[in-house]
């Protein structure tokens, strides 16, 4: 027997799918019949269930609500145009799901059970896989410690929960992002790295002041000098300058190690596009915006897929670009996406079908 075939499965009564407007999905709000969870106990997994989708109890003492040992992923399943569905790229996240884990000495989760069970909770749940454009289902694997107690100290037992939303475009519109000088995401030998809940709740308020000027998202700068720009919290960041493709580097551990940034890099590579991963200062950023040779800025994440960057506000300057007019965020979209729906062969192996 294999390790899909363990999965003890108890199936929801009844189905939501058909009460679901697919057309008007937004981002994260729909939730499909049935979840993976798996519980680790005694210092290791037990065998993962898939069950209904709905709430869980917990004690009030539960560790990972006072402590934050709390880690996420962010993969998607596409539909592709013959029919099938595939995950892209899902050992990626695999991967890192485990360095986030060692990050906030957590156990590490086993293949079986992310990859496999993952596939097998896509094949109950095949008919969610969106057929619109530019649409998917959203794969949201997640751990956190349960032990029961107050005292300071790695959870002693966790959950492992995979749960499925479909999902249409995270950002409607091309962004409008502000340059952060006053808050810091990450700092050399902290969390950065990690897709960890704690950074995602730091960034709440600067996001909340942001958007009360009228942006949708902060760029992340340095801890030191606020000089060198990171990344935008959901989104890693891609500037195009004088035919080059600038990112920030990874080797400080203060960003995400994006899969789409990676995916982006290669596609962005085989087209002939030079690529730079170094250090990027705002200034520069600026020289080359008043020099005319900065002439496209977009984000790239799992939600996000590529989103385009309209404006970069940074004290007095305003960084404006012509969204309609860049080619190069264009043609790498286009080319993932023709990846995703099967129109384009795979040659990296990164489509995993889910039957
Ligand atoms: C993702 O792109 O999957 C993310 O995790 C970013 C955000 C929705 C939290």
């Amino acid at each position: 027997m294999g390790f899909m075939e363990t999965i003890k499965v108890t199936k929801a009564q009844t189905s939501k799918l058909h009460s679901v407007d697919f057309k008007n999905l937004g981002f994260g709000k729909v939730f499909t019949d049935h979840m993976l969870i798996a519980d680790y106990k005694d210092g290791h997994w037990q065998t993962p269930e898939i069950i209904p989708y709905g709430p869980i109890c917990f004690d009030p003492s539960m560790a990972t609500l006072h402590y934050g040992q709390s880690i996420f992923e962010g993969v998607k399943a596409f539909r592709m145009q013959d029919g099938r569905s595939a995950i892209f790229r899902p050992i990626e996240n695999f991967k890192r799901f485990n360095r986030s884990a060692y990050r906030m000495e957590m156990p590490d989760v086993t293949e079986e059970i992310f990859i496999e069970g993952m596939r097998k909770l896509l094949q109950i749940e095949d008919q969610w896989i969106p057929h619109e454009l530019e649409h998917a289902l959203y794969i949201r694997p997640f751990m956190f410690g349960i032990s029961e107690r107050l005292g300071v100290m790695p959870s002693a037992t966790y959950k492992f929960i995979i749960i499925l939303s479909p999902v249409g475009p995270y950002y409607s519109a091309p962004m409008r992002i502000q340059v952060e000088e006053k808050y810091v995401r990450a700092v050399e030998g902290g969390i950065g790295r990690a897709k960890t809940a704690g950074n995602y709740a730091a960034s709440l308020h600067p996001f909340a002041v942001a958007n009360k000027n009228g942006f949708d998202q902060v760029l992340w700068t340095d801890a030191h000098e606020h000089k060198y720009v990171q990344e935008c919290g959901t989104i890693n960041i891609f500037f195009l300058v004088d035919g080059r493709l600038i990112t920030p580097s990874l080797e400080q551990g203060t960003i995400l190690e994006g899969v789409t940034r990676d995916s982006v890099i290669k596609v962005a590579r085989e087209m002939g596009v030079t690529v730079e991963e170094r250090h990027i200062s705002i200034l520069e950023l600026i020289e080359a915006h008043k020099a005319g040779v900065f002439t496209e800025a977009f984000g790239s994440g799992t939600a996000a897929t590529i989103s385009k960057v309209q404006e970069i506000k940074y004290k007095e300057h305003s960084l404006q670009f012509e969204p309609l007019q860049f080619k190069l965020a264009d043609t790498i979209k286009a080319k993932l996406t023709a990846i995703r729906d099967g129109l384009e062969p795979d040659t990296h192996g990164w489509m995993l079908p889910v039957f």
